[in-house]
């Protein structure tokens, strides 16, 4: 995907949230690497991957950073609750934060909570991220349409009232993945 040896015009930091499991760590292996899995751990503490492309002739180096949904709570194998000291939760999220200039807010359509839950983790990035961040709503595994729990109309509505971009993607079936990463760039470029 990305070529070393390429100048780089400009550095994005996008950040990736939403509650456990939605598929964050999947939506960015898909973008970085074209990879998914199907039995994806739960992601412990930060990581990023970077994609270089192009958009508008310039080079942009997209670092996209992900962390545990931070219910801080490992919804799979345990029930582990991860206890933060205020000042411990303060001094990470904004870490995670400084310097995004993009968001991408998850939530899996076969999981009701985890969109109800959407309203929180924007209440968070406005406490923590740059006022003009671009953020866009991303509705996961839209491959499982038998299971759906959010209609597109709610998310759709919520997304418009919030000045949000909205998509649905699958990670899985590689569905509006590269879209939703070009939404965000190309409006921060
Ligand atoms: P945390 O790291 O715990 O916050 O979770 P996460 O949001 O990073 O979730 P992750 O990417 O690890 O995916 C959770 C599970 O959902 C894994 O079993 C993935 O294979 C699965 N998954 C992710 N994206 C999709 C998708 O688009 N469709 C389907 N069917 N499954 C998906
Ligand atoms: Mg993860």
């Amino acid at each position: 995907y990305s070529d070393p040896s390429q100048k780089i015009d400009y550095v994005f930091k996008v950040v990736l949230i939403g509650d456990s499991a939605v598929g964050k760590s999947q939506i960015l292996a898909r973008f970085a690497r074209n990879e998914f899995s199907l039995d994806s751990k739960a992601t412990i503490g930060v990581e990023f991957q970077t994609r270089t492309l192009v958009i508008q002739h310039k080079s942009v180096k997209a670092q996209i950073w992900d962390t545990a949904g931070q219910e801080r709570v490992c919804g799979r194998c345990c029930d582990v609750r991860l206890i933060w000291r205020a000042s411990e939760y303060r001094a990470v999220t904004s870490a995670y934060y400084r310097g995004a200039v993009g968001a991408m807010l998850v939530y899996d359509i076969t999981k009701r909570q985890t969109f109800d839950h959407i309203s929180r983790w924007l209440e968070e990035l406005r406490n923590h991220a740059d006022k003009n961040i671009v953020i866009i709503l991303i509705g996961n595994k839209c491959d499982l349409e038998d299971q759906r729990a959010v209609p597109t109309e709610d998310a759709k509505e919520f997304a418009q009232k919030e000045g949000l971009f909205f998509l649905e993607t699958s990670a899985l079936e590689s569905t509006n993945v590269e879209d939703a990463f070009l939404t965000v760039l190309t409006e921060i470029f």
